[in-house]
């Protein structure tokens, strides 16, 4: 293998440890040469729940992003193509240049980063923090609007509304139920032991995934949270796919300063609440996910990391 057909398969290693939605993993990359193809992977589409790909392709732009990290910070400048089809996305390495130290901190995240469902604390994101993080989002490729008191309850009726439209719907329920739950052996989906045991009491909701975990989510009503809303300007797949890039900068980034990030994409699974999050954001943009910013209490320990696919499962390397 050359050396730019290693470093590639090297960053498609390190993109295993991306958030997906329930863990799907929704992925396979095909090294080929100096090219790192990223393909979608339809046996992992949550064909209920997202019937559109909009989680799955955010799901794939936070991997995408994750391996630009990883090339980056072992100093190969790349160039990234987005057909957004098949392949989804295509990296080719350009040459060589010293990593930058802000590569290598995102880097060193990569392994630190996880979805930590426990209940934040009384404690606020400082105000230059959350700036800090809706430029990092910017520079991601999307944009973040964080929302005030009067937004936040909107943000949790919507969050409600969404879970209820969830909760009743057979078909989804059943398709949830083998994602979630249990010790997950093969690498995918959630385990029991990264869920609540019983879905913490906050002014926005947690999603309820229907089944009961062993984390203990912790005291409290959650009351220095922050809440925002992740968007663009479009919403088609290629849109999706730099929203996901995006989050991935974002929750790195927040992951460096110690600030807790939940996704709670329920709001935009469903038509209607994604209408009212469309709302909020005052019609200028395409909401692509809901999300809690907080800090947790440093003396509790942290939950395991959700497992994953092994490397030969997600990677594959062409002549
Ligand atoms: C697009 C997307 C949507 C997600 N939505 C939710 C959600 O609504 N609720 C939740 O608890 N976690 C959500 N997650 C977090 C995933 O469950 C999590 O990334 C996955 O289980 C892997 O675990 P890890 O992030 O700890 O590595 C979402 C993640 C992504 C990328």
């Amino acid at each position: 293998m050359s050396e730019q057909a290693r470093a590639l398969a090297q960053a498609a290693d390190a993109a295993r440890f991306a958030p997906s939605i329930h863990n799907t993993q929704p992925w396979r990359w095909v090294v080929r040469g100096d090219r790192l193809e990223l393909h979608g992977v339809a046996e992992r589409q949550l064909r209920e729940q997202d019937p559109d790909g909009r989680m799955l392709l955010l799901s794939c732009g936070t991997a995408l992003h994750h391996a630009r990290v990883a090339l980056t910070a072992e100093g190969w400048e790349h160039e990234v193509e987005r057909p957004a089809g098949d392949p989804i996305a295509v990296i080719r390495i350009t040459g060589r240049q010293p990593a930058p130290a802000e590569a290598t901190r995102h880097f060193q995240m990569l392994r630190v980063r996880r979805t930590d469902r426990r209940i934040v604390t009384d404690e606020t994101v400082p105000e230059e923090t959350l700036r800090h993080l809706v430029t990092e989002t910017e520079q991601g490729g999307a944009a973040l609007h964080l929302l005030g008191a009067d937004q936040v309850l909107e943000l949790a009726a919507a969050v409600d509304r969404a879970q209820k439209a969830e909760d009743t719907d057979e078909r989804l329920r059943a398709e949830l139920a083998t994602w979630v739950g249990g010790e997950r052996p093969d690498g995918t989906g959630i385990p029991a032991s990264v869920l609540p045991e019983e879905v913490p009491l906050s002014t926005v909701a947690e999603r309820d995934f229907q089944t009961s975990g062993t984390l203990k989510a912790g005291e409290g009503h959650g009351r220095g949270a922050a809440y925002g809303v992740l968007y663009g300007t479009g919403d088609e797949a290629a849109d999706w796919l730099r929203g996901g890039e995006a989050l991935s900068r974002l929750w790195l980034a927040a992951t460096e300063k110690a600030v807790n990030l939940l996704p709670l994409s329920g709001p935009v699974e469903i038509p209607f609440t994604r209408h009212e999050l469309r709302r909020m954001l005052g019609g200028i943009g395409h909401p692509f996910l809901a999300l809690r910013l907080g800090v947790l209490d440093p003396a509790e320990s942290a939950p395991p990391h959700t497992p994953r696919l092994d490397t030969d499962q997600v990677i594959e390397v062409v002549a």
